[in-house]
């Protein structure tokens, strides 16, 4: 038997938090346990996409102003929407995504200082209102995400400044605050396998209460 079961989760936090090992451990184990689910992340995937996501993270000599930012983001999430995430919730799979629009709440309104409304609206826009049912949040420190990726060539975002990183982390959980029946966080200090093991619990929850 196929459990079919249209549920969208997303993975949210600093550089180096550890969210795409996590969102892949979650895939893999809907896989293993035949759910039908696709692993996604943002902004790339679909093919505006990775031309969108080579402009932000790597454009050298290419001004972006944050309001840029913002509107390209969000062209990619709405391509992806369309592309990707809706038809695979019609046809009632998990969508797990890493990174979504909490990233662009945390990013470009707490970190680049754009006025929240105006994030807002513009996510809106983009997703005409289709929220995760579940947000993990994997909070770490940032100097801490940092290190872990002290080994990867820096991107536009990673080589921000330490402040910057700092008041994208504060706004990362004032959001879980403002909204925590939607987010799970989870102390990013702790094994992976510990982290995974709470996400299986929580998902398996949301999966019972969804049938
Ligand atoms: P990642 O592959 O490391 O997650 O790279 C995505 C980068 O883009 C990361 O530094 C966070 C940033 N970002 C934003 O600033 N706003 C957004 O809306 C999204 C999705 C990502």
């Amino acid at each position: 038997m196929i459990l079919k079961t249209s549920l969208f989760i997303t993975f949210e936090g600093v550089e180096g938090c550890g969210k795409s090992t996590q969102s892949r451990l979650l895939y893999r184990r809907l896989q293993k346990l035949a759910i039908p689910s696709v692993l996604i992340h943002e902004p790339g995937i679909t093919a505006l996409g990775k031309k969108i996501t080579h402009l932000l993270k790597w454009a050298k000599y290419v001004n972006i102003s944050p309001l840029s930012e913002l509107l390209l983001f969000n062209t990619s999430r709405a391509q992806l929407l369309e592309e990707v995430v809706r038809p695979a919730l019609k046809e009632g799979k998990i969508v797990i995504c890493d990174r979504y629009t909490d990233s662009t709440i945390a990013y470009q309104g707490y970190g680049r200082g754009l006025d929240l409304d105006i994030v807002a609206e513009a996510n809106r826009i983009a997703t005409q209102g289709l929220t995760p049912d579940l947000t993990i949040l994997l909070d770490v420190p940032v100097e801490k995400g940092l290190s872990r990726k002290e080994a990867t060539a820096p991107d536009r975002f990673h080589a921000e400044k330490l402040n910057f990183h700092r008041r994208v982390g504060d706004g990362y959980l004032k959001l879980a605050v403002l909204e925590a029946e939607r987010w799970l966080v989870i102390d990013g200090a702790q094994s992976k396998e510990a982290i995974a093991g709470i996400i299986r619990d929580k998902v398996t929850k949301l999966i019972a209460s969804n049938k």
